[in-house]
């Protein structure tokens, strides 16, 4: 049978809320926690000829958070965004291998990109807000969507999530590029949860932020880790340390014969024991701070 006759189990609302993805369905059981959302099976990434990273292969637990580290260059970002499909954007990126969400190949042909997004969301590291109200931020992704009533209710629902409701409430028609950029970052993961997505993907989303921005956003991260699997990517040993359940460590293997680097996942293991007792020599140098 080829590609094109089988039926694909497609990334599409009732798919998703058979599956369990879908808050709004009653009659979908509680997600279990041990489950994987994600299954990446040798996953190379490609620009070009230039292969970023290769083979990866691991687990995404449902309703925890996962941080991914390693050194400057060694693919995180590039694995982070082929959860979302976001290098789908990128014109030279080329992904292979297999990437299941909930059962579903996320690659698949008939897979709407557009909707991939919308279930995982993204925030990135430098705040993106757009050029527009706090309100109609927020509002965006709902009303892209088609949703026009109870728009109020989403905005400030979201914005207490994000810890930013009590900053902003009085000013929700003021630009939301007058906001600090702590609180624009709160922004963008209030609009990244204005749509109710099942998995939030995080680009070293505190670095440009102070300690007390930094802190919000881990704790509104353990506050939502209930509802949604969060990916963080972070330079920040602390703060893998702090908020992660899981670890994968990332390196770049370089080849000095053909001078070329790719990023390869070392391990990936609980954090506590990722951090207290890695099983490779490699992540044990990273996180002493020997290496990196
Ligand atoms: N759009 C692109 N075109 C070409 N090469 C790219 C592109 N994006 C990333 N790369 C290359 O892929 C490799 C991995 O980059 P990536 O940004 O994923 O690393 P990273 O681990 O996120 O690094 P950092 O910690 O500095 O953010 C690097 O060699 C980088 O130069
Ligand atoms: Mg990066």
């Amino acid at each position: 049978m080829s590609m094109t006759e089988e039926a694909p189990r497609v990334i599409e609302r009732p798919t998703l809320a058979a599956a369990g993805g879908d808050s709004a369905s009653a009659a979908s059981p509680a997600p279990q926690s041990a489950q994987a959302v994600f299954e990446s099976r040798d996953v190379n990434v490609y620009y070009g000829s230039f292969r970023a990273v290769r083979d990866v292969t691991f687990d995404v637990p449902r309703n925890q958070i996962m941080a991914l580290i390693g050194p400057s260059g060694c693919g995180k970002s590039t694995v982070l965004r082929c959860y979302n499909r976001m290098n789908d954007l990128i014109k030279e990126a080329r992904v292979t291998g297999t990437i299941s969400y909930r059962g579903a190949d996320l690659y698949h042909e008939r897979v709407d990109p557009v909707e991939v997004r919308r279930r995982i969301g993204m925030v990135f590291q430098k705040p993106n807000p757009f050029p527009k109200s706090i309100y109609d931020n927020v509002a965006y992704g709902p009303r892209v969507a088609g949703q026009k009533k109870g728009l109020d209710d989403v905005v400030e629902n979201s914005l207490r999530k994000a810890a930013l409701w009590e900053e902003v409430n009085d000013r929700l028609k003021d630009s939301a590029l007058g906001l600090s950029g702590g609180q624009q970052q709160r922004l963008c993961i209030a609009r990244a949860i204005a749509v109710d997505p099942d998995v939030l993907l995080m680009d070293e989303p505190c670095s440009a932020l102070d300690p007390i921005a930094t802190a919000r956003i881990e704790d509104l991260m353990q506050e939502i880790k209930q509802d949604y699997t969060i990916m963080i990517v972070t330079h920040n040993m602390q703060q893998a340390a702090r908020v992660s359940d899981t670890t994968a460590f990332f390196t770049a293997d370089v080849r000095s014969e053909n001078d070329t680097r790719t990023g390869i996942l070392v391990e990936v293991d609980t954090t506590q024991k990722l951090f207290s007792n890695p099983s490779d020599e490699r992540t044990e140098n990273y996180v002493t701070g020997r290496f990196g």
